[in-house]
């Protein structure tokens, strides 16, 4: 119904009904059987053979058995916390949505922090990018801003992302190295791939190891879209930012502190919300008129781009508050399901060709995680507004339908559920003009590869470039093939040359002046590449 509203503490309203509270409770069977003793399984006689009929020990043992499902393919180790998002002012002169309509609407969220690369018991402190993923329960239904906390991406084509994972993912062969980028494969691919310097310039840089959670920016990447009441759209960025700022480890402490405390990242978070000292984000937009699409020099649907904050400041909207840990690690931050496509009235998505890959990616990998689609059903996933519809039956259906009529339209099923009139705020695409030839191609808009990673570099302190130098070194200096590392280098020169050559001074190769980027995946050696290796030999 229409009337449906959330508060702060809706969400662990609804978790509380599924919540088991043994203290004082006897132990029993899954059926509910009183157990007596569970220390020793029924044999036939005590030195004999174990029986079949031992109901408890076969239910203890099956369950641990099947106590794992497939990790996350990326972001597979992952930290979560519950709190609220509260906007500072209505925003519905840009979005209809209604948690962002009123300042005193408080909407429940669960965030789930991560990194990308490693496995689920990798180490926290590894350089990568980390997820910083929010599901917010709205009056309207479950809204994801599924981003991460560097603003642009290494590919801008969702066709490239398998190849990507390949190539950053320990080699096939030796499933090695772990959790690492420092490896042939990865500098392979990158280096054949100019649209990533942008973004290898921020992995390389100290943002790839933050100090905590907390201290950590997030951001939506993709343009998305704001549409108001009125049906007026602006293009949208969305930015996440730490009250208490953002800091790094230095790459000494990264190292050790994966030795010393795999779960430096995880356990900061855990601790501070114990202690009170509840993690604050404030969230902000850039906004840009439709008019505006095309008045920048890079496209704004290119997602290894940002909008710099000099041409588009940053309009502060909200702020989120971390202030609950979760009760159960599995049952809530491993099987909670984020997809970029879970949108609410008011918020759209753009044609940005990674974005749309990501609409499609999401929900199939999480078919594989949960082998169900009713992964929507179990408790961290479910909306807290009222959820109907005729969707069927399948592995683990935890809701429990009335009647005998599940399609749509039918007569029999006295008005139930009922489907919104379109003035009583259903979702709506935005209806945006689209024409075109089908074509496998790039926009020429793409192109320009190296502009903002110049701007990045140039953006730093003496320090800070010290410190993306030496993870290059360290990086690079890893990869066994010259070729890749010259190859690299190269992209590098476009970057920067005195950033290039203090890479190379790194690792033992010298850079030509003249230097030639290579960057089509058929790479042939040019001479200025053979010299190099010539002079590295
Ligand atoms: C997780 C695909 C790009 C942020 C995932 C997962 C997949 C995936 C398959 C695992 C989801 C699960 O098992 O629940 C893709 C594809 C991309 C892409 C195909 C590009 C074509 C991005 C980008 C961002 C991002 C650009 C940031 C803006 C995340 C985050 C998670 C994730 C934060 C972890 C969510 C969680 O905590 O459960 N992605 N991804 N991904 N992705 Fe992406």
């Amino acid at each position: 119904k229409t009337d449906f509203k959330v508060n702060e503490d809706s969400k662990n309203q609804q978790l509380e009904q599924f919540r088991e509270d043994p203290k004082d409770q006897f132990m029993t069977t899954d059926q509910g059987v009183r157990i007596n003793h569970t220390d020793d399984s029924l044999k036939a006689g005590s030195r004999g053979p174990t029986l079949l009929e031992d109901f408890h020990f076969r239910e203890k043992m099956t369950h641990l058995d099947h106590e794992s499902i497939p990790e996350r393919v990326v972001h597979a180790r992952g930290s979560g916390a519950h709190g609220y998002f509260q906007p500072y002012e209505s925003m519905a002169e840009f979005t209809k949505a209604k948690f962002l309509s009123n300042p005193s609407i408080k909407t429940p969220v669960f965030v789930r922090f991560s990194t990308v690369v490693g496995s689920r018991g990798s180490a926290d402190t590894v350089r990568d990018a980390r997820g910083f993923a929010v599901k917010f329960y709205t009056e309207e239904g479950n809204y994801d801003l599924v981003g991460n906390n560097i603003p642009v991406f290494f590919i801008q084509d969702a066709i490239k992302f398998p190849d990507l994972v390949h190539s950053i993912k320990p080699e096939p062969d030796s499933e090695m190295p772990q959790a690492s980028a420092a490896h042939d494969t990865f500098w392979d691919f990158a280096s054949l791939m100019p649209e990533s310097t942008h973004m290898l310039m921020w992995v390389l840089s100290d943002r790839a190891i933050p100090r905590s959670f907390r201290m950590m920016e997030g951001f939506g990447v993709h343009t998305f879209r704001f549409i108001n009441e009125a049906g007026k759209a602006r293009f949208v960025k969305f930015h996440w930012r730490p009250t208490i700022g953002a800091h790094s480890l230095v790459w000494d402490e990264a190292q050790k502190l994966g030795g010393k405390d795999p779960d430096w990242l995880r356990r900061d978070l855990w601790e501070a919300i114990e202690m009170g000292n509840y993690p604050e984000f404030e969230l902000s937009v850039q906004l840009v008129d439709e008019e505006d699409e095309f008045k920048f020099d890079f496209d704004l649907l290119d997602a290894t781009k940002l909008i710099p904050e000099e041409l588009v400041p940053l309009k502060p909207i909200g702020r989120m508050v971390l202030n609950r840990n979760p009760n159960n690690f599995f049952a809530e931050t491993e099987q909670v399901a984020f997809h970029p496509g879970n949108l609410v009235p008011g918020i759209d998505v753009t044609n940005d060709p990674l974005l749309q890959g990501r609409l499609f990616s999401y929900v199939d990998t999480q078919l594989n995680r949960f082998n169900s689609a009713n992964f929507t059903e179990v408790p961290i996933n479910r909306p807290v507004c009222p959820v109907h519809n005729h969707n069927g039956a399948g592995f683990m259906k935890m809701t429990i339908g009335k009647g005998k009529v599940n399609y749509w339209p039918n007569s029999l099923g006295n008005g139930c559920p009922m489907m919104a009139p379109e003035s009583a705020g259903g979702y709506v695409h935005h209806q945006e003009k689209v024409e075109g030839h089908k074509i496998r191609a790039r926009s020429e808009s793409f192109s320009d590869h190296y502009s903002q990673a110049t701007l990045f570099w140039n953006s730093l302190t003496e320090p800070e470039k010290k410190h993306l130098v030496e993870a290059a070194h360290f990086e690079l200096g890893k990869v066994e093939t010259i070729a890749v590392r010259e190859r690299q280098l190269a992209n590098f020169y476009k970057v920067d040359p005195e950033f290039a050559r203090r890479v190379a001074a790194g690792i033992g190769i010298e850079v030509p002046k003249d230097l030639e980027v290579i960057s089509t995946g058929n790479y042939e050696e040019n001479d200025a590449s053979k010299q190099m290796k010539k002079g590295a030999s």
